[in-house]
């Protein structure tokens, strides 16, 4: 049965939607003015697509080996001889910023018996690609340089010796790989995203705060959370807002997006707030952009034209930058991308951060998360070196990885605590499938929609 893919009439009751929201602003860009919906269908969705080894397989093989994912920032390997290592179930590429400044990947395996070149998970500075065991020696650009004890390998081809490839691209400042080669060019992959994004680039910004969570669920059960607002109200209790005013977007298989506004006032539980209460909520997100004075709505005036002004004096004076040419919604909203299979990006300048999800180790009850704080490179100012990843273990907090916003914390540990749960329900079922609601949750299902498609080709 096909659905309304508008959001429903009937969750006007709790307060305007996004596109009445940026009318009232005047100048919002046409981009936020799109209204693609979420045309679809409403079946139930298998539950084994989450708990089977089987499927999982299948995931890996047809879907995770054939398309473009992000592995990393540019800025985590600015350098000629810089490595990252990027892994993905029981895959692992290692990326090098070659001579010719190009960013090349490598299958993380050594030519002589298999041995991983670089430790997962690591990154930093290496001449040249040595394996750790026996010491077989590859240059940056992926040709065999020096096998020791060479008299003992007569019949080694150095020439087919080389690093096998991935293909890697970058595109605005985020570094892609994919491992069939054969693949069609990242930019085809991007759908609408850059032109969406022409706007807004990452380039000139730098991640100040990067948190990863090994987490006791399947990687789409990880994705699934950020893509819905509908738990709010019950796994965000301290939240005021309300997710039926949350737009979705499907603009092909690869790109959706939600589009959030801030600082306004919905009605939740039938609590009516007064725009000082809106503002002071809002504040609490960021507090690093409020000197001095706790900033009062004037008579007439709205939490969000207030907000908003404090984030273009705040990054006038903390970076150097003019917001001016910004609209009240790029400021300050909520506005997150997301690209199948593993990243979302929001592109909005308060919140500007990047979730990254992948599969980890060879089980589908196990995934990462990355979350990635993003902040303008000061003008006049050296760039700072991208924050090492803090590692966050099953029962510790969000909010004691350095530079984390309490308010934040608290949010990522609500979303990822309920993550087992869901997990060790899912193999608890009975009735062995999700029925998704067919608005708020409708990217869930156009997740497998998608899914589908790389598993039947
Ligand atoms: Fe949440």
């Amino acid at each position: 049965m096909n659905i309304e893919s508008r959001q429903p009439k009937a969750a006007k009751a709790m307060g305007p939607f996004y596109q009445e929201i940026i009318a009232k602003d005047g100048d919002a860009p046409p981009v936020l003015k799109l209204e693609a919906g979420v045309p679809q269908t409403s079946e139930d969705i298998p539950l084994d697509r989450f708990t089977s080894q089987d499927f999982f397989d299948l995931e890996m093989k047809k879907m995770w080996r054939k398309v473009w994912q992000y592995a990393c920032r540019d800025e985590h390997l600015p350098e000629t001889g810089d490595y990252y290592v990027y892994d993905l179930g029981r895959h692992s590429i290692v990326l090098v910023r070659t001579e010719s400044g190009k960013i090349k990947g490598y299958h993380n395996s050594c030519l002589h018996r298999g041995t991983k070149l670089k430790p997962s998970n690591s990154s930093g500075y290496s001449a040249q690609i040595q394996c750790p065991y026996h010491g077989w020696t590859w240059n940056l650009d992926g040709t065999l340089n020096e096998v020791p004890c060479a008299w003992e390998f007569p019949h080694l081809d150095y020439e087919k010796n080389r690093l096998p490839e991935v293909k890697v691209d970058v595109w605005n400042s985020l570094v892609f790989i994919n491992m069939d080669l054969s693949a069609p060019p990242l930019l085809d992959y991007l759908e609408v995203l850059p032109e969406h994004c022409a706007a807004w680039d990452f380039t000139d910004w730098y991640v100040s705060v990067h948190a990863r969570k090994e987490l006791a669920c399947n990687w789409k059960a990880a994705q699934e959370a950020f893509i819905e607002g509908y738990h709010g109200p019950m796994v965000h209790p301290q939240l005021s807002g309300s997710a039926a005013q949350q737009q979705h977007d499907i603009f092909g298989d690869h790109v959706s997006r939600d589009l959030v506004a801030l600082g306004v006032k919905t009605r939740r539980g039938g609590v009516e707030v007064t725009e000082q209460e809106v503002l002071d909520g809002m504040l609490m997100g960021d507090r690093s952009l409020v000197d001095g004075e706790k900033p009062r709505v004037p008579e007439g005036s709205t939490a969000r034209e207030v907000m908003a002004r404090q984030m273009r004096d705040a990054y006038r004076t903390q970076f150097g930058i003019d917001l001016s040419g910004m609209s009240n919604s790029e400021v300050l909203d909520s506005i997150k991308y997301s690209l199948f299979p593993n990243l979302f990006i929001f592109t909005g300048i308060s919140l500007r951060i990047l979730y990254q999800y992948r599969p980890l180790g060879n089980d589908p009850d196990r995934c990462l998360f990355d979350i990635l704080f993003m902040r303008p490179v000061p003008k006049d100012g050296v760039r700072p070196d991208p924050a090492p990843v803090t590692y966050v273990r099953e029962h510790e907090s969000y909010r004691d990885v350095p530079g984390m916003d309490p308010g934040f914390g608290l949010l990522f540990d609500q979303d990822t605590q309920i993550m087992r749960w869901q997990n060790e329900g899912n193999h608890a079922t009975v009735k062995g499938a999700i029925t998704y609601s067919n608005y708020m949750e409708s990217r869930l299902r156009h997740l497998h929609n998608t899914l589908d498609k790389y598993l039947k080709a």
